[in-house]
């Protein structure tokens, strides 16, 4: 439509004159905004609300919130298939055990939640390295613990399971290691520098799943909140698939064609118990990103970071070709592969470090 619009315009010999005039209105528009319109709805509290009730932006992102949060709760009270917060909870015991003065008694509003959903799970099926984790923690924090009636009651329902004839390793906190190493220095800022957004592919020469899963591995030790690691790596590396998620991607503008294989980088919602924790998801996720990309460079595998601003259709359509929860949403697109030969890179040239960091 606005193709035929821009035709039109340019055979009647109008497009001049309409591109000034939407210019001038566009500017019109914002030095409005910013002389008159924020002033007056930042003065007014209850203006920003009435302002922001019309918008269809934040209305979005309420219900991703909602469908989220009824996720959460759901699976929180089903007590069932909620590795989130068992690994959040567990998380929770663990910084209880270690800590320096640690009390006789803690996590008693949790304790119980969490030896219930261990329990639920396993008896589920679920048998992973979490779980024993998740065992030996829970099985530490009863050790460490003095007895008192929730602690109790949590106790027989937990050794009751008779779990620990499963597993094989063994977790608890450990202490620090030696963490100075010039070697490690200069390899990863060898890493770090090597890295570039490619965007530029060997088309057909797709890296093989066995490293892409070495990748998504040292992107999961990322840290998260709780621990909870509320994303997941959705590799798409059918080419014409791919090429439909990228469709999407504003920004591949002139190089979309030359990428057969994509990442999108899903962030999970209802992992979050709270208003105020709806933005963990961006965070945590855009951190495992950042292993992953150089995870790929260890391994040569080249990649560029592609935008996911907020769009509501896009955002649908998304969810329909990679079969999204109510609650997941892109953080970003990856693309990668193995780099064309030819391929030219742009410098980028980065902040000097009196721009980026300044102390106390
Ligand atoms: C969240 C994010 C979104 C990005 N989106 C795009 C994009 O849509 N198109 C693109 O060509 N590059 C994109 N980039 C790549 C940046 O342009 C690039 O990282 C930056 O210019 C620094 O260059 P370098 O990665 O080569 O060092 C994105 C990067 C990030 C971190």
């Amino acid at each position: 439509m606005r193709i035929l619009v821009k035709k039109v315009l340019s055979y009647v010999g109008l497009s001049d004159l309409v591109s000034k005039c939407y210019l001038a209105l566009q500017s019109f528009r914002e030095r409005f905004q910013y002389l008159v319109l924020y002033p007056l709805v930042l003065n007014v509290p209850l203006l920003s609300n009435i302002y922001f009730m019309f918008s269809k932006s934040f209305s979005y992102e309420a219900k991703l919130f909602l469908s989220s949060r009824r996720d959460y709760l759901m699976k929180k009270h089903n007590r069932s298939e909620n590795l989130f917060l068992l690994r959040r909870n567990i998380h929770r015991l663990e910084k209880g055990i270690l800590m320096k003065s640690r009390k006789k008694v803690f996590a008693l509003d949790y304790i119980q939640e969490t030896v219930d959903l261990f329990c639920n799970l396993v008896q589920g099926g679920h048998e992973n390295e979490q779980m024993n984790w998740a065992y030996d923690i829970l099985k530490q924090y009863f050790e460490v613990t003095d007895s008192c009636p929730q602690i109790e009651i949590a106790q027989v329902r937990f050794f009751a399971l008779n779990f620990e004839g499963r597993k094989v390793s063994v977790y608890q906190p450990f202490p620090m290691g030696n963490v100075g190493d010039e070697d490690l220095k200069s390899s990863f800022k060898q890493l770090v520098t090597k890295r570039k957004s490619v965007r530029y592919f060997s088309l057909g020469k797709i890296p093989p799943r066995e490293l892409m899963d070495e990748a998504v591995e040292m992107a999961g030790m990322a840290p998260s909140s709780c621990n909870r690691q509320p994303f997941e790596f959705r590799i798409v590396d059918h080419s014409e698939l791919a090429q439909k998620v990228l469709a999407l991607a504003g920004g591949t503008t002139g190089f979309a064609n030359s990428i057969s294989a994509v990442v999108a980088v899903v962030g999970q919602m209802n992992v979050s118990p709270t208003v105020s924790d709806r933005h963990l998801m961006y965070i945590d996720g855009s951190l495992a990103a950042m292993n992953f990309m150089l995870a790929l460079e260890s391994m040569n595998i080249s990649s560029c970071p592609l935008n996911w601003p907020e769009d509501k259709r896009k955002d649908t359509q998304v969810a329909k070709l990679l079969s999204l929860q109510k609650y997941e949403r892109p953080i970003m697109l990856i693309a990668y592969g193995y780099a064309e030969e030819q391929s030219m890179l742009a410098c980028s040239v980065r902040k000097p470090i009196d721009q980026l960091r300044q102390y106390n």
